[in-house]
């Protein structure tokens, strides 16, 4: 498929979805949203995928935000439906696609951006990285889930420091906060994303994904988590990939989950 604002490549069964706005620092328009969510949806129909990799073209920004041209005149009802929809199309929709997505921060990831970013269900940052959700600086909140996700990751306080401030963090300060996993130079940032999604790809891809729903299950209200792991749990075992990897520890070889 061709898209105008993203690449979307492909190296044996691990996918790179490249934001390519570089013009306006990857900035999140309709488009370029509709573009992710359709790009994300077929990686995620292809079996033969194992991981995603998310990142933003150029070395200046991951995503600058959501795009602030597109919103300027809107009102209430504009307003809400813009987060709405964003939210469905693809901030929620990463956040529970079966296949795992890292995010590739290389660059600015402000606003929507960290926003995206939160969605994916990891993340590594370049050490240029600067991150922050500034949206109190435009009158506004964030609206792609960040008032929800950031304090899971780094607690009520930061979060409520980060939002209140506007103020945008290193990526070593990230990783201190336990927002992102990893920090490395830009050359070694992709490299370091396909070793980890190598690594994931080796592993049963059912499995993954059942833990992807377990483990956001805890996040969700009214969805009892431990139910949900019990539940997961004995899916597995109606598997092919539970018989392999059960089959090959006790034949002292390593699994194929292919
Ligand atoms: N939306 C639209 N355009 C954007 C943008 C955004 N979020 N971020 C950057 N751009 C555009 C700039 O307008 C500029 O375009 P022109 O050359 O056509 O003028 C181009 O990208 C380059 O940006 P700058 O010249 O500003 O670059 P800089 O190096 O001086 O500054 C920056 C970099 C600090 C990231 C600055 O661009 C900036 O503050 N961007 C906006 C960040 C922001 O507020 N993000 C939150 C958006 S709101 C949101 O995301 C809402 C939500 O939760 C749903």
């Amino acid at each position: 498929m061709d898209y105008n604002n993203i690449i979307v490549s492909e190296e044996g069964n691990i996918a790179m979805i490249t934001i390519n706005r570089p013009k306006k620092l990857n900035a999140l328009n309709k488009e370029t949203i509709s573009e992710l969510h359709a790009a994300f949806n077929d990686l995620n129909e292809d079996d033969s995928i194992r991981v995603i990799i998310l990142t933003g073209s150029e070395d200046k920004a991951f995503v600058a935000g959501a795009d602030i041209s597109e919103f300027a005149d809107f009102g209430v009802k504009k307003g809400s439906k813009l987060a709405q929809r964003g939210q469905e199309l693809l901030f929620d929709f990463v956040e529970n696609l079966s296949t795992p997505v890292i995010a590739a921060i290389n660059g600015y990831a402000l606003g929507g951006g960290l926003e995206l970013a939160m969605a994916c269900h990891f993340r590594v940052a370049s050490s240029n990285a600067k991150m922050g959700l500034p949206e109190v600086t435009l009158g506004l909140i964030p609206g792609y889930g960040g008032t929800q996700r950031l304090p899971q990751l780094v607690g009520k306080g930061k979060a409520m420091e980060m939002i209140m401030t506007a103020s945008m963090i290193t990526a070593e300060d990230a990783k201190n906060f336990g927002l992102v996993n990893y920090v490395v130079s830009q050359d070694e940032l992709i490299p370091l994303c396909k070793k980890l999604a190598i690594k994931i790809s080796r592993n049963s891809s059912t499995a993954i994904s059942s833990a992807i729903k377990t483990i956001n299950a805890n996040f969700k209200d009214g969805v009892n988590g431990f139910e949900k792991e019990i539940k997961q749990f004995g899916k597995c075992f109606g598997t092919d990939d539970f018989i392999e990897g059960t089959t090959a520890f006790l034949e002292k070889r390593k699994p194929d989950f292919n």
